[in-house]
């Protein structure tokens, strides 16, 4: 599977073991979650008001379209917080 995003220069901080609807994901030291899970699926979630799914749209925390699930119960913006170990996120989504 291939992501929306791709990295146009490498990052060099320590690697970030996460997951995504239970999948291992990797991200980088200082990566937000929007590009961390966008660098590995097409969207962060399904829309709630119809079928399809978003990705974010204003990547500065403003439009509030990158809310994503967390496997504890917690929601966060995914452009404006930090990937942290073994984050596990629920996008809901078939194969992102
Ligand atoms: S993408 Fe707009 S608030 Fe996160």
């Amino acid at each position: 599977m291939s992501g929306l995003f791709r990295r146009l220069a490498p990052r060099t901080g320590a690697v970030i073991p996460f997951t995504i609807d239970g999948a291992p994901a990797e991200a980088r030291a200082g990566d937000l979650l929007l590009a961390a899970i966008l660098l590995h699926r097409r969207s962060l979630r399904r829309f709630e008001f119809g079928s399809g799914e978003r990705a974010g749209y204003c990547l500065m925390g403003a439009c509030q379209d990158c809310w994503v699930a967390l496997a504890d119960g917690r929601r966060v913006r995914a452009c404006t917080t930090p990937v942290e170990p073994g984050m596990p996120v629920v996008t809901g989504v078939a194969d992102g």
